[in-house]
């Protein structure tokens, strides 16, 4: 059940003037642009490279941004926003607020604790994670960090059906409650930042700790991955990826569990209707952050015509949330509740489990000051009429 109390999140804003009294300001920036300038001084250029970077000519990243622009918010007046409500239930999962952490894999990269660090910052506010199959940290050691806060799974559908029943088992025996099905990466991406430094953190080892936790893939491994870790990397290589995966095989998955499945990386209006028929629940529009396929289009800029064509589904959204304005613009096109990725990693790499609270407390307090500054109490309030096409967009000039 979604929780009923007033939202808190401007508290945020008054805390941080009240320090100012004491001569204070905060310990990290504000603003997406900074966090991430201080995130880059602090990472190594390989991390740095495969956190920041994207597919080819990045286009696609820069078009995750550019779709953000396209709309403006139309604020309403003389509504009473003495309360706002911004807690919400997707699938049957509880949120504070209509936002989850995007699955970043491999983060023992940004900080030696990785997803634990992680889990630790999201659950302080209440904020459920969904968490990577290609973590640093076991499904069963981030369940541990997040406590009583819920979770969702991110499976990267593996070459072998076992250890995907495997995967999926251990997710629900440690209290995930719902399986992400990342479907835009069967391949990994053309990412010039890591050609050029030649980085694949997954080849040092790094981002396979559910692998080489996981009973099917050890028994799988031939020789001893205790003592010869190649030889994990090496079966790690080979069972990454199923590609033969089709919408057949999404029903085989549905009888395998009873938890919600979210397709993530749907970005055709034909897709969310055939995951639809297939059994998901859920998708997540995505273009993976502008990571897998240079050239292709804006993630908000296709939301609207997949809410239009799956009006039952739930709808999630990622791809260039970087502000609490984000988060209200994705919503009014339809989204139920964002994913955030790069933002947090960044302030993962700049403050650990404080810097990733410090990023979700500024960017839900802005989401609220964005809701009742234009009006706006109740998730509900949020619909298409409350943004307009920017001028010289949609044929307007
Ligand atoms: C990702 N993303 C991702 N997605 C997924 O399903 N499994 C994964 O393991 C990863 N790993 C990953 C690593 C890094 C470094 C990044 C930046 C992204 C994609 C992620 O879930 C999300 O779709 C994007 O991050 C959204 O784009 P923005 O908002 O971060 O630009």
């Amino acid at each position: 059940m979604a929780d009923t109390a007033p939202a808190e999140w401007i508290n945020y804003l008054y805390e941080i003037y009240f320090q100012g009294l004491a001569g204070e300001t905060p310990d990290y920036p504000i603003d997406f642009e900074l966090l991430h300038a201080g995130a880059k001084e602090q990472l190594d250029e390989g991390a740095y490279g495969y956190v920041a970077g994207a597919a080819g000519l990045e286009s696609t990243l820069r078009a995750n941004r550019r779709a953000f622009d396209r709309w403006e918010i139309w604020p309403r007046t003389m509504v009473d926003i003495s309360e706002r409500f911004t807690a919400t239930e997707v699938l049957g999962t509880a949120l504070p607020a209509p936002l989850l952490l995007a699955p970043v894999g491999v983060l023992s990269i940004v900080h030696e604790r990785g997803e634990v660090e992680v889990a630790e910052g999201a659950a302080s506010v209440g904020v459920p994670i969904v968490l990577s199959t290609a973590a640093s940290n076991t499904i069963e050691d981030v369940a541990d960090a997040m406590g009583e806060v819920p979770r969702w799974y991110q499976l990267y559908w593996p070459d072998d059906r076992e250890l995907t029943k495997s995967f999926v088992q251990r997710a629900e025996e440690a209290g995930f409650e719902a399986i992400v099905v990342t479907v835009d990466t069967k391949l990994i991406g053309w990412r010039p930042v890591d050609l050029r430094t030649a980085y694949l953190p997954f080849l040092q080892g790094e981002g396979i700790a559910n692998y080489t936790s996981d009973p099917v893939f050890r028994d799988a491994v031939e020789g001893d991955i205790d003592e010869d870790p190649q030889a994990a990397i090496g079966h790690w290589v080979n069972v990454f990826s199923d590609h033969s995966v089709d919408w057949d095989d999404l029903v085989w998955l549905r009888d395998e569990t009873d938890l919600p499945i979210v397709l993530k990386g749907v970005l055709h209006p034909e897709d969310a209707r055939l995951a639809q028929e297939h059994g998901a629940d859920g998708i997540v529009v995505s273009n993976h952050g502008g990571r897998q396929v240079d050239g292709s289009v804006g993630a908000l800029d296709v939301l609207p015509e997949i809410a239009e064509a799956v009006p039952e589904m739930t709808l999630l959204f990622d791809s260039g949330i970087r502000s609490g304005a984000d988060i209200y613009k994705a919503l009014c096109l339809g989204a139920s509740a964002v994913l955030l990725g790069r933002p947090y990693v960044w302030g993962l790499g700049l403050g650990g489990a404080d810097g990733v609270r410090h990023v979700l407390r500024t960017i839900l307090a802005e989401f609220e000051l964005t809701m009742a500054l234009t009006g706006a109490t109740r998730l509900e309030d949020l619909g298409p009429e409350r943004l307009r096409p920017a001028p010289g967009y949609h044929g307007r000039d």
